[in-house]
């Protein structure tokens, strides 16, 4: 059956050890690099003296990265109005992830950041209004022309669902070890992953296109893959994993069928990919695109290409992963599997780790509509 993932997917909830919220370090890192376009949309926003400042967050999942991304933009709308004695037009901040998302976590961080910020800010504290939008950013979410910024960080590669065709018989035995592609998988495989991704990329850009007020800005951070050579740092990642789960069928701890049927609704793609899909939508302007790379190690920021403590680092990964897919291998196999599973992963990643230190690449894009900008060219 294919999977859908507006029906099965959330990070960890809650708080504790193994949760999202204790686990996103790695993201945060994108939502810093974002920053200055994100304080440059905001000031470009406030220039036509709104009223009111809508901010959408688009897969905020249930941690403090979304509320970093709030800090920014309030600080910004500070900087900027106090400077040019200007009156702050109010905050209306959307936060927008799938239903099964933890989103009471969220409220109460939330709760707990206007009380701190309250306290910083003594007289000068403006309120901000924090509203949960649950459902798939892949449909309309917004009434038309609601929403000055659009921002979305860590989420877009995920898509809506397992591609259709990966079930078929052609495949059978890429199901029997594999989650994702990998080295050996057909070029057919590839295709009907990117296939995926540009349905649903597309159907991202359309809605967005309707909700977006004119004169505002869309900023984009995703994984992505610089070389069109191979598939990318993602096969790796998917693929050590695979190699954990089909350990455990081989000791009879997994059944064979449940590995056979689970596969990975993700996708890293290529910026000409990208670009591709925006120009053929034909919505939005490509204003800027960047990228960055990051190691798969939350805590490793060094930039030698080796890794010093592979098992620590193999752990630390392990722990990131189990965060963001562990809900979902646990609805799919059980939770009784996760420890084992997650600490096998761990052996498997510090073992990669003796081949080079590996690293995700991030995409970062602004886009606005159509007619309001010339694309910048000679961006990377
Ligand atoms: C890795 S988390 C990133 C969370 C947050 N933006 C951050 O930077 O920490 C990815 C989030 O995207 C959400 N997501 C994935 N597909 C989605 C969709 N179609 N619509 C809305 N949210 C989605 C997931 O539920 C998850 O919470």
């Amino acid at each position: 059956m294919t999977m859908i993932v507006e029906q099965v997917f959330s990070m960890m909830g809650g708080s504790g050890e193994n949760s999202y919220a204790k686990n996103s370090r790695l993201q945060e890192k994108a939502v810093i690099m974002t920053k200055p376009l994100v304080e440059e949309a905001v000031r470009e926003i406030c220039k036509t003296l709104p009223e009111k400042l809508v901010v959408a967050d688009l897969g905020c999942s249930s941690g403090p990265n979304t509320l970093l991304l709030l800090s920014q933009i309030i600080n910004t709308v500070d900087e900027y109005c106090c400077s040019l004695s200007r009156q702050k037009p109010e905050i209306q901040f959307y936060l927008n992830d799938l239903p099964d998302n933890d989103f009471n976590t969220m409220f109460q961080l939330s709760v707990q950041y206007q009380k701190k910020f309250r306290e910083e800010k003594g007289d000068k504290y403006e309120p901000f209004y924090v509203v949960g939008s649950p459902g798939s950013f892949y449909k309309r979410l917004f009434p038309s022309k609601s929403v000055q910024l659009f921002h979305s960080s860590y989420s877009l590669m995920w898509l809506s669902q397992v591609p259709k065709g990966l079930k078929d018989e052609a495949f059978d035995h890429f199901n029997r070890t594999a989650i994702y592609i990998n080295n050996e998988s057909s070029s057919i495989l590839s295709h009907l992953y990117l296939e995926q991704f540009k349905t649903d990329f597309s159907d991202f850009l359309k809605s967005r296109s309707k909700e977006l007020i004119s004169g505002g800005s869309m900023i984009l951070s995703f994984l992505g893959r610089s070389d069109i050579q191979s598939s990318g740092e993602l096969i790796y990642l998917w693929g050590l994993l695979a190699e954990a789960l089909s350990a455990m069928v081989s000791e009879g701890l997994v059944e064979e069928d449940k590995l056979k049927d689970f596969n990975l609704p993700i996708y890293a793609p290529l910026m000409e990919e990208v670009r591709s899909i925006i120009t053929m939508e034909g919505s939005f302007h490509l204003k800027q695109a960047q990228s960055f790379e990051s190691n798969w190690d939350p805590f490793d920021e060094s930039y030698e290409n080796f890794v010093e403590d592979k098992s620590s680092s193999g752990r630390n990964v392990a722990k990131y992963i189990r965060a963001v897919v562990g809900p979902l291998a646990a609805s799919h196999f059980g939770d009784d599997i996760l420890e084992d599973l997650f600490s096998r992963y761990a052996k498997n990643v510090s073992r990669h780790m003796y081949n080079g230190k590996p690293k995700y690449t991030v995409f970062i894009l602004v886009l606005k509509l159509k007619g309001e900008v010339q694309a910048h060219r000679g961006c990377k």
